[in-house]
């Protein structure tokens, strides 16, 4: 088939089983290109696929990473031949002192602080780059909360390309760190997330070899959310779990397991059962929460203030997509005070040995007031995920976490203390 010419720059490459793109809103169909709005209506694209013959045996043969299920993603098929951060196939971690303590029978901690730059956000990177190249994008680049920041910076590194990262200036400062070590543009912006985000849209209008990854790649970048579901659900040993609690700052990965859960079922891959997706949120930065309590359909926008600053997006792109998963699946979007989300980092490190960031935190309250309030069924096999690393957000514990004592270098000094 001839390649379909996508943008003043290049024809579109080899995008594996992907065979189109969709409007989620009123489903007008166009080829696969650089594109991310509806040419109708201005709605969000989706990828469309064909897997073909694609078995469970096919992936379990894969490499150790997310290019496992790379027969599910809208990348080549020779995408881990490329230089590139290799993330996924992080831990799935029996959590049955987390469990006891809360009162559930059977958790799982999802652990992404274990992929390559400590957070969920190199899976989304590494499938927009492989997109973008195909594309015939030149450069990485995106606005950030913190974390996408350190993905794109560090995938742009190994991949021996340039990147333009934009992040608001009042960032925590180890995310800060983390993001310039690596090189590239890297430019701090007096605004918040929002602000960030407007910008990133009109730099991407000018800059047309930019790929912006969650913005004018964002349909390719945000199927890379997809591999946390089929990780799951093969970890589990190719079962869906009942009930799932997943952070949610733009919706994209809340709504993006769930599309894999769903690809799973309807290829026979897993047993077609229900389960109940839920969001999470922090008070400070609760818009879709704050629609999903209300009953509404739409996602008002806010003004971000809390901790939780890699989850504070106030105008949330995929918002309304979460309140339809979670309302079709009989979940719910709940959120917790910032006090709450340092309990939660508190909670999950004391019981299971796993420093999450802010946004576990956030999962770990919002896991704990949904089994206090009964809407969450404390028999049923329960996955949260924790989708970043504690030590970019020591600033949350530092007030209230110390060493037991300090003490003179002798052992009369440590029996004055009184800690045997
Ligand atoms: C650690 C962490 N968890 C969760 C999220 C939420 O992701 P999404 O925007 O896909 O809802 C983010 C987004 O930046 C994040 O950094
Ligand atoms: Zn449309």
């Amino acid at each position: 088939m001839a390649p379909t010419p996508v943008n003043d720059l290049t024809p579109a490459g080899n995008l594996g089983p992907a065979t189109a793109l969709v409007c989620r809103e009123c489903g007008h169909r166009r080829e696969l290109g650089a594109f991310y709005a509806c040419e109708e209506c201005f709605g969000p694209l989706e990828i469309e696929y064909d897997f073909g013959g694609l078995t469970r045996a096919d992936i379990e043969s894969g490499p150790a990473n997310i290019w496992r299920y790379r027969g599910l993603l809208p990348v080549p098929a020779n995408v881990a031949d490329t230089p590139n951060t290799e993330p996924g196939l992080t831990r799935l971690v029996r959590a049955d002192n987390l469990a006891e303590a809360l009162g559930l029978q059977r958790l799982w901690v999802k652990d992404d602080s274990g992929n390559p730059t400590h957070s969920f956000k190199d899976r989304v990177v590494a499938v927009a780059l492989a997109a973008a190249r195909e594309l015939g994008f030149k450069v990485l680049a995106c606005p950030s909360t913190g974390n996408l920041a350190n993905a794109v910076a560090a995938a742009a590194a190994r991949a021996g390309i340039r990147s333009a990262v934009f992040v608001p200036s009042n960032l925590e400062q180890q995310k800060i760190i983390t993001t310039a070590v690596y090189g590239g543009t890297f430019v701090t912006v007096d605004g918040n997330y929002d602000d960030v985000n407007r910008l990133a849209s009109e730099i991407a209008g000018e800059q047309e070899d930019w790929a912006f990854v969650n913005v004018n790649v964002r349909p390719y970048y945000a199927e890379g959310s997809k591999t946390l579901g089929y990780e799951i659900a093969e970890q589990l040993g190719w079962r869906l779990p009942d009930q799932i609690v997943v952070p949610v700052a733009s919706g994209s990965q809340l709504t993006k397991i769930d599309k894999a859960f769903q690809e799973l079922i309807k290829l026979g891959f897993v047993e077609d059962k229900p389960y109940r997706v839920f969001g999470a949120q922090a008070e400070g930065c609760g818009p879709v929460s704050a629609a999903f309590k209300a009953g509404h359909d739409v996602v008002r926008p806010v003004k971000p203030d809390t901790i939780a600053k890699s989850l504070a997006i106030g105008n949330p792109a995929d918002g309304p997509y979460v309140l339809d998963v979670v309302r079709r699946t009989g979940g719910a979007v709940e959120d917790v005070t910032d006090a709450q989300v340092v309990d939660g980092i508190r909670l999950l490190a004391r019981t299971e040995g796993i420093f999450g960031e802010t946004a576990g935190g956030v999962t770990v309250s919002v896991l704990k007031k949904l089994i206090d309030d009964g809407r969450l069924d404390p028999s049923a096999e329960t996955v949260i995920i924790n989708s970043g690393d504690g030590l970019k957000t020591l600033d949350a514990v530092s007030p209230v976490v110390a060493p037991s004592a300090n003490i003179a270098p002798s052992l009369a000094a440590f029996r004055a203390a009184g800690l045997a």
